[in-house]
């Protein structure tokens, strides 16, 4: 279903971190010992070695961990442009997000307690609920239901208290992208960035007469071919300042490639606890 599928056969791997080992004589912004990403989706990353034209990567500074250079360019800039670029959030605004567990919703938690957003946050419910709970919590979010809860009069009493949130974020889509709708503001946008439970996006008919919702869509790859590569710059360095400095976290697993069947697996699985991250050497 993805709307990216190369020509066969072909590299698979569209998000890496990798290291410059030798630079053609004639390219003066990169050298070696350089940390480049892919410029463009789709470049095909689960290789070793790779030799492209100079323009086919961005240089990332290389004093943070490896997998959070690997894993920066697609899920925390999706959850930064979607705080910035559909409703002018400001500080005490309210955003509700589902697959909040998700690499995205993470990051949408955790950039949003930068900007002094607080978050409404729907999980599924699972064994190990309390540990993610928890993790949620560290990294910023206000409040934090399952799906089966948030229908309930805790989260009814907890909603009441909070101004009704500005902005929805559905990773999910089915059911659970009409609680997110049902609970908008009058004129609140509804964001779907994902498909996880590959039903179709169900909104509520009232929230669109009544409420006059907004249903959009973002794709990470549509913005990056349709702005300009100091833009994309300007917000990777961002974030990898935030990585730096401690204040975006994620919960990454690295598996060397020798184990990539058993990454395959995990990757795999629902109710995962960490990203599975390749290590290719
Ligand atoms: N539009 C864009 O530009 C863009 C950019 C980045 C990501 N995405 C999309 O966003 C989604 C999340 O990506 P990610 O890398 O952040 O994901 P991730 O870290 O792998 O997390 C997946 C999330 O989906 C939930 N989930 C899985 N199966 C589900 C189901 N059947 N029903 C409900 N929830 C389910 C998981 O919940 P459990 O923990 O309970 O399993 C988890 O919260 C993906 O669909 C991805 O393609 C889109």
């Amino acid at each position: 279903v993805y709307n990216i599928r190369p020509p066969l056969p072909a590299v698979g791997g569209n998000e890496g971190v990798a290291e410059v080992v030798e630079a053609g004589a004639q390219v003066s912004d990169l050298q070696k010992g350089d940390w480049v990403l892919p410029a463009a989706p789709g470049f095909g990353t689960w290789r070793t070695l790779a030799v492209a034209p100079a323009a086919s990567f961005i240089r990332v500074r290389s004093d943070i961990p490896a997998e959070y250079a690997a894993t920066v360019s697609v899920n925390p800039c999706t959850a930064y442009r979607m705080l910035r670029d559909f409703v002018a959030l400001k500080p005490g605004d309210v955003i509700m997000q589902n697959g909040s567990n998700s690499a995205v919703g993470v990051a949408v938690i955790q950039l949003a307690r930068r900007m002094r957003v607080r978050t409404i946050n729907i999980i599924r419910d699972r064994p190990d609920l309390s540990y993610v709970l928890s993790r949620l919590t560290s990294w910023g979010a206000d409040l934090v239901f399952t799906e089966d809860e948030i229908r309930g009069p805790k989260a009814r009493e907890a909603l009441a208290k909070l101004p009704k949130p500005v902005l929805g974020l559905n990773c999910v889509g089915g059911t659970s992208a009409a609680e997110v709708a049902r609970l908008l503001a009058d004129g609140a946008q509804l964001i779907t960035y994902g498909g996880m439970s590959r039903k179709p996006v169900t909104v509520p008919t009232g929230t669109l007469i009544f409420n006059d919702i907004v249903v959009r869509g973002f794709w990470m790859s549509r913005w990056i071919a349709t702005h300009s590569r100091a833009e994309r710059s300007a917000m990777l360095d961002d974030l990898l300042e935030m990585i730096h400095n401690g204040e975006l976290e994620a919960n990454i697993e690295t598996v060397p490639f020798a184990r990539f069947s058993d990454a395959l697996l995990r990757s795999k699985q629902g109710y995962r606890t960490h990203k599975v991250v390749l290590k290719f050497e």
